[in-house]
């Protein structure tokens, strides 16, 4: 599969290892229209390339947006037409800038990304999980339950399962929170499953938790 890389940092960069690792074909993009990703490319080998934000969203089947989740603005909507979109954004005002509509919880971080991205198949993925957690803890050889849980959130269960299918891939497991409003509400920063390294088995018990 293809895949378009929105912001090439912790968590960017960590995804872009695993999916190569996986056998997928990789665009890498940063604010800096690729430039000063060099070292990565070459690390990541023939199967990556660094270009424009427009252009990774364009190459991927499916992009993966890990950009600070206060400029999803800038993302230039029309490229994300009818892709899988896998948002790993996280609402952190200090850094984001203040978004009332978030402060008074009316609306959730990704359904704001849904809306501005409107015909993207967006998925919230990958946001609870520390960066040096994903880089480390997959393992294909244990089963479903015992593998580290990736939540995911979202209202087209076709993207979804494209989604949970890579998140198998690279040796995890994804855990289906629901629709976008409910389950990814849940999954925010200082939810109960925010953060916390689990596996897929003990899950389901953080998810009721909320
Ligand atoms: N760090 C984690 O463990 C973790 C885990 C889960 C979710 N998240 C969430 O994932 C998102 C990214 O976090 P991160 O830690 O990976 O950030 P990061 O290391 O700071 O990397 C951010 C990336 O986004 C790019 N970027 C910044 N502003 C941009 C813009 N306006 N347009 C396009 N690209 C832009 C940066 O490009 P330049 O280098 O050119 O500035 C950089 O490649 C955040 O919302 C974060 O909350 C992080």
């Amino acid at each position: 599969m293809k895949i378009g890389i929105i912001g090439s940092g912790n968590i960017g960069a960590t995804a872009a290892r695993l999916f190569v690792g996986a056998g997928h074909e990789v665009a890498l993009s940063n604010s800096r229209g690729g430039q000063g990703l060099e070292d990565l490319v070459g690390e990541l080998g023939s199967k990556a390339h660094a270009t424009t934000i427009e252009d990774a969203a364009r190459f991927g089947d499916m992009v993966l947006i890990a950009i600070p989740f206060g400029k999803f603005s800038t993302l230039p909507a029309d490229a994300f037409k009818g892709k899988v979109v896998i948002d790993t954004g996280n609402y952190y005002p200090e850094r984001d800038g203040k978004f009332a509509e978030l402060d008074k919880d009316e609306t959730t971080s990704s359904e704001l990304v849904s809306s501005h991205l409107k015909e993207a198949r967006l998925v919230k993925g990958f946001n609870t999980i520390y960066f040096k957690h994903l880089a480390t803890q997959g393992d294909s050889s244990k089963s479903l339950e015992e593998r580290r849980a990736i939540f995911i959130a979202g209202d087209d269960s076709k993207a979804k399962e494209i989604v949970a299918r890579l998140i198998e891939e690279i040796g995890f497991a994804a855990v289906d929170s629901g629709f976008l409003h409910e389950g990814g509400r849940g999954q925010q920063p200082g939810t109960a499953v925010y953060n916390k390294d689990v596996t897929a088995k003990q899950a389901a018990a953080l998810l009721s938790a909320d």
